[in-house]
């Protein structure tokens, strides 16, 4: 374990409330409602494509007022031309902002809800606000309604984005990403299928084991992620992963989950599956699943704890060699995983010190995304 490092997070912003219980979407209408103060005051709704067409969930979503909704593409993670162009959609509405934001749905969609909810306020591009505290004003009031569990996307103070132009998977890290109000409503999450349920879930658990491992530390953050880690097992170890409480008390892990992140980094797997999100386009949580079949060496515990959950759950995890590619990549594509995985500096400094290049050499990593 390498001495403890200094975040530089001197003081912590968490979102700033919360509404947590089944049935807790009613809620929405009334907190819309006050942030409405003159007749032509609207909001935008913006719900993940999932739900397109399901009229069950989409009208417990009762608003009162002016609004427009915006389905989320949800296949491809987020882009900043994606988030470039939602902006413009936004300011075509209307002169005025919306008063508010709403996003409802995944990780993708909670942190397209934050990054256009911070472009409406702050010139220019997304790109220009990829990294850390590059965001100058506040957002517009934002409101986020998870339907998955796990990224914790409702409670960081980032939203992904990648650059296609350069390459770069890197969110706008900023006070100004957090929510303003959440609603933790468990019943969303009933009808999430298995597999991504399980996924999605774990990332709750990665993110809070790698923060536990690293070096830069927060003793808050540590509890939020003991907590986190505890309550994951709990869901995953049982035998039925998506009953009520267990479906409740995943929701709790990936609140604490994305508490945690904030306050500290992630560690060696998240830079490795964003190797495989910026390479070969695959989805977050289930790379990071992938990820895990490299880990044995740096996280053994958890390696054993995280292929165990999988086998009670019998969830099959995709293997590079064999469900995603039919050959082996050529040495251009290893070289394109090895430079979109040790961009990822702080993370990396987190798990391995600041020699890390030491110990994650070209040959190294190349071996490592050989055994995902
Ligand atoms: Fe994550």
């Amino acid at each position: 374990m390498n001495d403890i490092l200094d975040t530089g997070i001197k003081n912590a912003k968490n979102v700033d409330r919360y509404i947590f219980g089944p049935d807790s979407l009613k809620e929405i209408s009334s907190l819309v409602q006050k942030r409405i103060q003159h007749q032509n005051d609207f909001c935008v709704f913006f719900i993940d494509q999932f739900f397109q067409g399901n009229a069950e969930i989409i009208d417990q979503v009762k608003l009162d007022c002016k609004n427009n909704t915006i389905f989320i593409e949800t296949s491809d993670e987020p882009t900043t031309g994606y988030i470039d162009d939602l902006c413009k959609k936004v300011k075509s509405f209307s002169t005025k902002l919306p008063a508010v934001i709403i996003g409802m749905g995944g990780g993708i969609t909670l942190d397209v809800a934050k990054a256009v909810a911070n472009l409406l306020t702050n010139e220019g591009c997304a790109a220009d606000y990829q990294g850390w505290d590059l965001v100058k004003n506040p957002s517009v009031f934002k409101i986020g309604i998870p339907t998955l569990s796990g990224t914790g996307a409702e409670a960081t103070r980032t939203c992904v984005l990648t650059n296609k132009e350069n390459g770069l998977k890197l969110g706008m890290n900023s006070d100004f990403s957090v929510f303003d109000q959440i609603i933790l409503d468990p019943n969303l999450t009933k009808t999430v299928p298995r597999d991504q349920y399980f996924f999605t879930g774990m990332d709750a658990y990665i993110h809070s084991f790698e923060a536990l491992n690293g070096a830069y530390r927060n003793p808050v953050g540590d509890a939020f992620s003991k907590i986190s880690i505890e309550y994951a097992k709990d869901v995953f170890q049982s035998e039925q992963m998506q009953s009520e409480e267990n479906r409740s008390k995943l929701m709790v892990a990936s609140y604490m989950g994305g508490a945690a992140i904030a306050t500290t980094y992630v560690g060696l797997v998240h830079p490795f599956s964003a190797g495989l999100s910026v390479v070969f386009g695959l989805h977050h949580c289930v790379s990071n699943c992938m990820t895990m079949r490299a880990m044995e060496e740096f996280y053994p515990d958890e390696y054993n704890d995280f292929w165990s959950m999988a086998k009670i759950q019998d969830i099959k995890v995709p293997r590079l060699h064999g469900d995603i590619l039919e050959n082996d990549p050529d040495d251009r594509t290893y070289e394109k995983l090895y430079n979109s995985t040790i961009i990822h500096e702080k993370p990396l400094t987190n798990a391995l010190g600041s020699d890390f290049k030491k110990i994650l050499t070209t040959e190294k990593v190349c071996e490592m995304f050989k055994m995902i």
